[in-house]
């Protein structure tokens, strides 16, 4: 069962759930020192990935975790991948994101499955164009939910988008089926810095209400 090595907030309902969305932010200053046992990583994964919504309950996400040596490879594979067609002039830099990356303990693949989308457009057929963008819309949810529960953790991540340029080599690497499309990857580890600053546009030009209770 989803145990938890934290102790609760001291805030109760909304407001303990809050806390932890304000305090996910982007860390890219990562380690392979982890707070938690890969175990509870991946249970927490698993946990998302069960419970997080998806349309009609299609259930249109998919996951790959790749720890330890298997992230090292992911991140070496992206680094041969990018120089091939990053200028040479600007390859520094990007090699320096790259060895950023690797210095994290692990990195969360989020697929949609498009066998699922195809499946609920020939069921759904009023709602064809929908199925799509719905699953991207499922699998940001999760995106989100692993992200702000690692970080409740204790872990520092950061939400990456090397697809669909390493596609190719992550179905064949990790044999994953070429209906799983790679929408997103989210590098994870210990803390070894702190995120940038970020501003915030006024919430006035942003919210609306109408009518009260
Ligand atoms: C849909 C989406 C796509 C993003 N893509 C990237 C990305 O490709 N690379 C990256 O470094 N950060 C990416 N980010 C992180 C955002 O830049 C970051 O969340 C934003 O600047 C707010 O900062 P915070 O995460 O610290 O709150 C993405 C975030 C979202 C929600």
């Amino acid at each position: 069962m989803f145990s938890s090595s934290k102790t609760t907030p001291a805030v109760q309902g909304a407001d303990g759930f809050l806390s932890h969305i304000k305090a996910r932010r982007t860390i890219y200053a990562l380690n392979k020192t982890l707070p938690i046992s890969t175990d509870r990583v991946q249970e927490i994964v698993k946990e998302s990935l069960l419970h997080v919504p998806s349309s009609f309950n299609s259930q249109s996400n998919r996951v790959v975790v790749l720890l330890g040596a298997e992230h090292d490879k992911f991140w070496d594979i992206t680094t041969a991948i990018l120089k091939s067609i990053v200028p040479e002039e600007n390859f520094a830099s990007t090699a320096a994101r790259m060895a950023g990356f690797k210095a994290g303990a692990g990195t969360v693949l989020f697929f949609e499955d498009q066998d699922v989308v195809k499946g609920m457009q020939e069921k759904f057929a009023l709602y064809a164009d929908r199925f799509d963008p719905w699953a991207g819309h499922s699998s940001a949810m999760l995106q989100f939910a692993v992200w702000t529960a690692l970080e409740a953790e204790g872990l520092g991540a950061n939400l990456q988008h090397y697809n669909p340029l390493v596609d190719q080599k992550v179905q064949q690497e990790w044999s994953v089926p070429s209906t799983w499309k790679l929408s997103a990857q989210l590098v994870f580890g210990g803390k070894a810095g702190e995120p940038g600053e970020k501003t915030f546009g006024p919430l006035e030009q942003k919210y609306r209400v109408f009518g009260s209770a």
